[in-house]
């Protein structure tokens, strides 16, 4: 089973589809967790390649929801088309994802809200191509871990703000592109080293405004707003657009996407990450060049409560009137 840490181990079946001759084979089900790839493909040499993060959640009742999946589905394909590689349909996405979820159901951990499966899609090009240009063949995989929880869970991290860039100012940071992580590994690393939870990165462009962490979307609350960083560089987060939903519609909250400059940072009430892997985790300071801007010492009361409407969705506990659900059938 896996620990409370969001972690990987391994799982007992793959998704395996490869792409030929301009069509989709048939995809498989195998317990090898290995594929045979030339050693010039372009994923390997020039990052041709999309992947997807999300999660499966065991309900009370044991049954199995997925969250919003059609939204990876689509992000999905707005990556592979940035990045010269077949589209995925709707269909071959949820037909991949959901029976390689419940080809894995025993190690889906039961029902608490720390813990999920995570589930991530990917697409690499594959075939012999030393040259730049786009990949003669693809695969389309899918592999599952199961996961606790990343960041600090409810407690008031501390993270970094860096001034190296993830993305370009119109660069892939829109898309799911390994090309964008590659390079914050090591950015990541050093904050984590240091101490802190995470790297915050600036607006690419004049290092004046926030923009994201490496894997996930920032938020801000004061004056009754839900404050969210508006950018050209930043992946556009499904936990995101759900909170920004439920703030309005449930906290009664308005919504501001805008700059967010790094000045601000002290002005909000409350400030926190977002996304699949951080779930909502809230943010105590962040660092910039030595300064510390305090923010709050534990997690605000609509982070809590923007927290728990997003795991009663998710984890089924509650009715959810906007379909975000997605009952995995068994
Ligand atoms: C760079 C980045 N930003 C934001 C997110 C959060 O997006 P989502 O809520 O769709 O998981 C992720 C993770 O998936 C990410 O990798």
């Amino acid at each position: 089973m896996a620990n409370k840490a969001f972690g990987f181990h391994i799982v007992d079946y793959y998704y395996h589809q490869h792409y030929k001759d301009g069509k989709w084979l048939e995809p498989i089900f195998t317990s090898n967790p290995n594929i045979d790839i030339e050693m010039s493909a372009t994923s390997l040499h020039y990052g041709q390649q999309a992947f997807e993060g999300m999660k499966a959640f065991k309900r009370k009742d044991g049954g199995i929801n997925l969250f919003r999946p059609l939204e990876n589905a689509k992000r999905f394909r707005m990556s592979c088309r940035r990045m010269m590689m077949p589209e995925v349909s709707d269909e071959q996405f949820m037909y991949a994802v959901t029976e390689t979820v419940k080809r894995n159901t025993k190690h889906i951990p039961d029902y608490d809200p720390s813990m999920s499966l995570y589930v991530r899609p990917f697409m690499i090009g594959t075939g012999h191509n030393l040259g730049l240009r786009p990949a003669p063949s693809y695969f389309f995989g899918v592999v599952v871990a199961p996961v606790g929880i990343y960041f600090n869970g409810d407690s008031a991290g501390k993270f970094l703000i860096v001034d190296d860039d993830r993305a370009a100012p119109n660069g892939t940071g829109l898309y799911k592109v390994g090309g964008n992580y590659g390079g914050a590994i090591k950015i990541q690393f050093d904050a984590k080293s240091q101490g802190y939870e995470d790297a915050l990165f600036l607006d690419p462009a004049t290092h004046q405004y926030l923009d994201e962490f490496g894997g996930a979307n920032l938020f801000g609350i004061k004056h009754n707003t839900f404050y969210t960083p508006k950018s050209s560089s930043i992946l556009k987060s499904i936990t995101n657009d759900t909170l920004k939903i439920l703030a309005k519609d449930v906290l009664g909250l308005d919504i501001l996407e805008t700059q967010i400059p790094l000045t601000d940072i002290e002005t909000f009430d409350e400030m926190a990450a977002c996304g699949t892997a951080a779930s909502v985790a809230p943010i105590g300071s962040l660092t910039y060049q030595e300064k510390v801007y305090h923010i709050s010492e534990s997690m605000g009361p609509v982070t809590k409560k923007l927290k728990q409407l997003l795991l009663d969705i998710q984890y089924g506990n509650i009715k959810d009137d906007y379909g975000f659900q997605f009952n995995v059938t068994l």
